[in-house]
């Protein structure tokens, strides 16, 4: 199974994220062919597997190395990161996912509902079937809540031109940060830590997660569609208000308010003067201060972590850092 081309530079990792691939696949059993057909096209379609990632790689630390169970574990969490996106192209009406049509697109709403909701069930049967204690899926449910807020949060703030920084903040750290925390301090936790020690993880993947969403925030005002692989200026015209146009906008509301006050019915010219706006008044390198300052916070709690033979500290230090430096 071919893996995104980040993990190039880590063969150590490559074959458990086959694995996880593999398990994946192997457990998607449905009758209805269109829904099967739809979820396989996702794990096909050449995911960062970062959340996984993370997963197997906190899962070496503890004194319990059961290896299958880690890659169980690690395809249950992405799993459960599939559902959300395969749900959010549909309340974002995206077109282009991973630079193929979405699910929603290809196959319509009713398959992309019945799809995110079959990848929530695996999670959870993966889940179960794998965990040590019911602790994990009580964390792993608290999680999903709080992604769903994150969700609800975005949605109840589109088009508000008067969302402050901390509200944007608090969304993310909902709607992405917490999926990264969990992998982290599950993968540990399940490896046989201690709570606490799980918990420090969790903090550390929470600020893996902000940086990683500000990123994606970012990359949502670069150039061109073809190297982020989904359209650029989407959040714009969704009223998704993200940081780089948030700082931007205080910097210069004269500017960008005459054109957020039309909504929906903002044209591509107006979205592309927005665009320059956000660049002209410094929204993008503002933002990437942001998500500096989460990766350096990351950094520092993955330094603070025990040695180990497989280097894993090292391997962390250095994902993390490509995270914050990715084009796509
Ligand atoms: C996309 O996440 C959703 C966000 C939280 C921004 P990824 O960029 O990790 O998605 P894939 O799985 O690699 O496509
Ligand atoms: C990602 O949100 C979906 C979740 C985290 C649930 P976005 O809408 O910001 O991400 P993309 O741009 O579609 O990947
Ligand atoms: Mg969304
Ligand atoms: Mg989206």
């Amino acid at each position: 199974m071919k893996l995104h081309p980040l993990w190039q530079e880590y063969p150590a990792l490559q074959p458990e994220l086959r694995q996880t691939l593999t398990l994946m696949e192997d457990s998607i059993k449905l009758k209805n062919k269109p829904v099967a057909a739809a979820i396989l096209s996702m794990i096909h379609s050449g995911g960062k597997l970062l959340r996984p990632a993370y997963q197997l790689l906190f899962s070496q630390f503890g004194p319990e190395q059961d290896r299958k169970k880690a890659v169980s574990l690690a395809a249950s969490i992405e799993m459960l990161h599939t559902a959300t996106l395969v749900h959010d192209d549909i309340v974002d009406q995206a077109d282009l996912r991973r630079g193929l049509q979405t699910i929603r697109s290809e196959f319509g709403n009713a398959v992309a509902v019945y799809a995110g909701d079959f990848l929530f069930v695996c999670c959870f049967k993966l889940m179960a079937d794998y965990a040590s204690s019911l602790r994990s899926l009580q964390i792993n449910s608290r999680s999903m809540e709080k992604i769903l807020n994150g969700e609800l949060g975005q949605m109840d703030t589109r088009y508000a031109t008067d969302v402050t920084i901390a509200e944007y903040l608090e969304n993310i750290s909902g709607k992405t940060a917490e999926l990264f925390s969990l992998s982290c301090s599950v993968g540990a936790l399940e490896s046989g830590t201690s709570e606490r020690f799980a918990k420090e993880c969790g903090d550390i993947g929470q600020n893996i997660g902000m940086a990683f969403q500000i990123i994606d925030d970012i990359l949502d005002y670069s150039e061109n569609v073809t190297t982020i692989g989904k359209p650029v200026l989407e959040d714009v015209r969704q009223g998704v208000y993200s940081l780089p146009l948030l700082l931007a906008l205080q910097k210069a509301p004269q500017k960008f308010l005459p054109l957020l006050e039309k909504r929906a019915t903002i044209t591509d010219a107006e979205v592309e003067t927005l665009y320059a706006y956000v660049h002209e008044f410094g929204g993008v390198a503002a933002a990437k201060a942001y998500a500096t300052e989460y990766t350096d916070k990351a950094l520092k709690g993955i330094k603070k972590l025990p040695n180990n033979d497989l280097n894993t500290k090292k391997t962390l230090l250095q994902l993390t850092q490509t995270i914050l430096d990715r084009k796509n």
